[in-house]
């Protein structure tokens, strides 16, 4: 089966099913103000869920254009992209989980759609384990009476529970289907409308959102395809790059960069997204110069125009906004690609220079300064460096790098700042409070994440707000959903445990001579105060951190600790998002 023939069976197996084809939307969310980018099929319909009348009717199927950030340390592998289309189909309060899953099995591995050997698929639906909820059991019975599905499993809120997007909206536990274990499809059972502060309230008449991406069921249905990228969807965009790429063959993850970055450049600029430093626009720029750079890495930056025209004619058919932007998309990314490669010959001498006059060893902040102030990626001054033999300070680099996220971060922080409390902001006491627990939360977080994922984790910076909490530390992959739960389960174990937090102050080379966790240590007074979370009737110290706190006395205050999401949030560094009990 082939692109083509894959979105026209989807779109007419719904639409025989009473469901009308409703046009993609823009990449720019129109009901998701706190979203920069549209993520999912459903947030066109978001009003729809929640009682004002769809004007489509109660049952509707889509194919979204959506753009995934959090996916964009995994591009390169065989089954993430920013850019990709998802294959949607809506229930408004019409029908629910018995005629969804069941529709589901047959487009699935009918012959006369996908086909899919059952073989080779498995179910999961959710445990109930997110406060308020149950289990879905009504899911699972479905799943176990479907044909020829024997592997269904519970899992937890981390992966079957999804929503809201943005602040508050419509969410719900969801089942998903795996095709040789990777996620295809995602039916969500909106039952809930996500509050701001998380708390869940009933909907009056729950709906059914599924998710499903084009290029992974593309995959799963093209013999031999392994990577999103042996399918028809890319052949033309590979093609294109080869041929300015001479004996590309080793550079693979190149040309999948490449193929990937400006797919979702050239649907951002038909978007009338322009490249910027906020926001969507910074995105979009980010896309174009790392795809420059690995043009350049292979040679291929000559054609650079020919593979944005190749896009752009691949998808016109069905995106017309493409071929009727033609001239902007070019003309803006041309221009974009331009002031980059003056940006990077300016750094390439200024790297020059400096490698010129070091030893051998590259300060890590001087090698920092070349990123963020030319673009110069790491990669790029290591090797460098390393053709005259030369290193740079890795862990410094690295301390640089968290320190300028930081700072980033600290402008743009809403509420209480970068860690709690310290912005001035007028704060209520209950919120002081919840706060204060997130913060004795955080430490037992850390404490986990370098349990169970080890010494490579150091802490990024954190944002509490009322809602939940924010935790950045640099690991070189993401979590696996084994991981996440063992982080959950451990911090829980001590919450339940109730143990002491105890804060004391002595001199910092006591302090680290301790073992206590730091941070930036040049932001360190003299005398510092350390919070020990310990066990009082064995004496176990399960965190000893550097802290200006402030923090709860026992740990048992703290309530039920959650972990919503684990994402990518910039190179090396992820991000988890966390509630605790309200
Ligand atoms: N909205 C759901 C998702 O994006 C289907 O996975």
């Amino acid at each position: 089966m082939d692109y083509r023939e894959l979105r026209q069976k989807f779109i007419s197996f719904w639409q025989e099913q009473g469901h009308a084809l409703v046009p993609s939307s823009s990449l720019i969310p129109q009901h998701d103000a706190s979203v920069l980018l549209t993520t999912a099929g459903m947030q066109q319909f978001k009003p729809y869920f929640t009682g004002t009348p769809s004007p489509y009717g109660a049952s509707v199927v889509s194919i979204q254009k959506c753009f995934r950030t959090a996916d964009i340390d995994e591009i390169g592998d065989d089954t993430h992209l920013t850019f990709f289309e998802m294959l949607g189909h809506f229930s408004f309060g019409d029908y629910f989980k018995d005629k969804a899953l069941k529709l589901a099995w047959q487009f699935i591995t009918s012959p006369d759609y996908l086909g899919i050997d059952p073989k080779r698929i498995y179910a999961s639906y959710y445990n109930g384990d997110r406060p308020n909820t149950t289990a879905d059991d009504v899911s699972k019975q479905i799943l176990e009476s479907l044909p020829g599905l024997t592997k269904v499993v519970a899992r937890g809120a981390v992966d079957n529970f999804w929503g809201p997007t943005g602040d508050e909206g419509p969410c719900g536990p969801n089942v998903e289907f795996y095709v040789d274990d990777v996620e295809i499809w995602n039916e969500v059972f909106n039952e809930f409308y996500c509050q701001v502060d998380g708390a869940l309230t009933p909907l009056s008449t729950p709906g059914v959102d599924m998710g499903g991406g084009l290029e992974r069921i593309l995959t799963a249905v093209t013999p031999e395809a392994t990577s999103l990228y042996d399918t028809d969807a890319f052949a033309p965009i590979i093609e294109a790059i080869k041929q300015h790429a001479p004996g590309v063959g080793e550079n693979e993850r190149s040309l999948r960069i490449i193929s990937d970055h400006l797919r979702g450049s050239v649907f951002l600029l038909g978007d009338h997204i322009q490249p910027s430093n906020k926001e969507q626009g910074y995105i979009l720029r980010r896309l174009l110069r790392r795809a420059i750079l690995h043009l350049d890495k292979l040679g291929a930056v000559a054609g650079f125009e020919e593979i944005i025209t190749t896009i752009i004619n691949q998808y016109g058919e069905f995106y017309p906004e493409l071929l009727k932007e033609q001239k902007m998309i070019l003309q803006l990314a041309a221009l974009e690609r331009d002031k980059f490669l003056k940006t990077i010959a300016d750094g390439q001498k200024e790297l020059a220079k400096i490698l010129n006059k070091v030893g051998s060893v590259v300060d890590g902040e001087v090698a920092f300064s070349l990123f963020s102030t030319y673009g110069l990626p790491l990669d790029f001054v290591k090797e460098e460096a390393q053709r005259l033999n030369k290193s740079i300070d890795l862990p410094a680099y690295d301390q640089a790098f968290a320190k300028h996220q930081e700072v980033s971060r600290a402008g743009v922080e809403s509420k209480f700042g970068g860690h709690g409390l310290a912005s001035g902001a007028v704060v209520s006491e209950a919120d002081k409070q919840i706060i204060t627990r997130m913060h004795t939360a955080t430490h037992l977080l850390h404490a986990a994440l370098i349990k169970f994922l080890g010494p490579e984790v150091k802490q990024g910076g954190s944002d509490l707000t009322t809602e939940r909490i924010r935790f950045d530390f640099t690991f070189s992959r993401g979590m696996t959903t084994e991981e996440k739960q063992q982080v959950e389960d451990w911090v829980n174990a001590r919450i339940k445990q109730n143990l002491k937090v105890l804060r004391e102050e002595k001199p910092i080379k006591d302090a680290l001579a301790e073992g206590a966790l730091s941070f930036f240590k040049e932001k360190y007074p003299d005398i510092v105060s350390v919070y020990t979370i310990y066990n009082e009737s064995t004496g176990e110290v399960v965190s000893k951190e550097l802290c200006g706190g402030p923090h709860i006395e026992h740990t048992g205050e703290i309530g039920a600790f959650h972990i919503t999401k684990e994402q990518s949030s910039s190179a090396g560094v992820r991000r988890i998002r966390a509630t605790i009990g309200k």
